[in-house]
Formats: structure tokens, sequence, C-alpha cells
């Protein structure tokens, strides 16, 4: 297999670390993007993915995988072990919203990070800084009041969890998130010392 990838991305390490959960992590050739912009087409990238976005997997059959869900489900089933993902609908469930959680801070995030960091000064739109920030917020909440006991078992929710809290971690260091979210901080910092997240840590 085949990734194309930026150690950076929040998606991407989501995608690394449920392949290193899985124990199939060398089973796949990482890809560098480089830097670019996201407004700029990346030519190989675009190759296997119209949208051009990472992370993109190609599988040993050719065909190429995105987004991150596809890609984790994926490699579930690639690795025929289904503790990061049971079937039993509850726990299914409960754990894919886990997951679509840590995806939308991770979008909230990366939205913030161009905004505040790549967009031109003069284009910069504070409304919009400030709707991202409090979706973050509001979600991060919501892992500490709703999602806590969940958080001691390793699946693709947690893991995607850990990867988007490692994110907030790497851009904004004085966000100060752990603050009043004692499990939540505790989780993060317990799921931190997994080689999972040690190996894929971006620069
Ligand atoms: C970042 O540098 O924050 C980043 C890089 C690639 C994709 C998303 C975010």
């Amino acid at each position: 297999m085949k990734l194309h990838h930026n150690p950076a991305s929040p998606f991407v390490r989501i995608v690394r670390m449920t392949a290193h959960e899985l124990g199939i992590a060398d089973d796949i050739e990482l890809v560098h993007t480089g830097t670019f912009l996201p407004i700029a087409e990346h030519d190989a990238v675009a190759k296997d993915n119209p949208l051009g976005k990472i992370p993109t997997l190609i599988t040993d059959h050719g065909h190429a995988l995105y987004d991150s869900r596809v890609i984790c489900e994926y490699l579930v089933h690639h690795a025929g072990d289904k503790t990061l993902l049971p079937d039993e609908p509850v726990s299914r469930f409960r754990i894919l919203t886990l997951e679509s959680l840590a995806i939308g801070v991770a979008d909230a995030g990366v939205s913030l990070r161009y905004e505040t960091f790549l967009r031109p000064q003069d284009l910069r739109w504070s409304d919009w800084i400030e709707r991202q920030t409090s979706r973050i917020n509001a979600a991060l909440d919501a892992l500490e009041s709703d999602h806590a006991d969940s958080l001691g078992e390793i699946n693709l929710g947690t893991i995607s969890t850990a990867a988007v809290l490692g994110y907030l971690d790497f851009r904004w260091p004085d966000w100060g998130w752990r603050e009043g979210r004692s499990k939540t901080s505790a989780f993060y910092d317990g799921f931190a010392q997994r080689p999972s997240m040690i190996l894929t840590m971006p620069e």
C-alpha cells in the first residue's frame, strides 16, 4: 500500500496511528507531499484523488481510497482485526460517532489554521475564526461530559480523538484545552505514551 501523506495533517495522523495500532504500518509506503498550499493542486495526489486531498491510500490492488474514515475502515478490514471497529452495532456506532466528533475538530482546526496562518492578513474573517474556535471548544466539552466513559478503550474513536488533541497541542500549544477537562486530559496523557502516537509525532 502507498499513502500520500504529510505528517502535520491530523487526518493523516489518524490513518497512520490506526495502521500502527493494527500492526500493519510497515505495509504502507509513505509518500510525502512536501509543502504545498491548499489553494494549489498537487499533481501526484490529484492523479490518485480528484479532490487532491490527503490522506489518499493506494491499495495493493491499485485502488485509491479516501478520506481518512474510509481508509481506516479499509485498514481494519485489511488487517482482519475488528477490535478497533467491532460489528456489534451499539459499540460500532458509538465509536464511529466519536470518530466523527474528532474529525469535526480536525476540520475546524485545519480551517482555523488556514484562516489564521495562510490567508492574507487583510482577508482574514474574525467571525469565521471565532466560529471554528467555539466549535472546537464545544466538541472538547462534549468529549469531557459525554464521552469520557469511552476513552479507556483503544478503537477508531479514541485513536482519532488522541490524534486531534495532538494537533491542537502541535498548532496551538497555548490553547489551554486541558483546563476544566481533567478526564480528557488524563486520556490524552495516557494515549500519548503509545508507540502509535510517538511514531507519528509531527515535527
Ligand atoms: C498543518 O500544517 O497544520 C496541516 C498540513 C497539512 C494538512 C492539514 C494541516
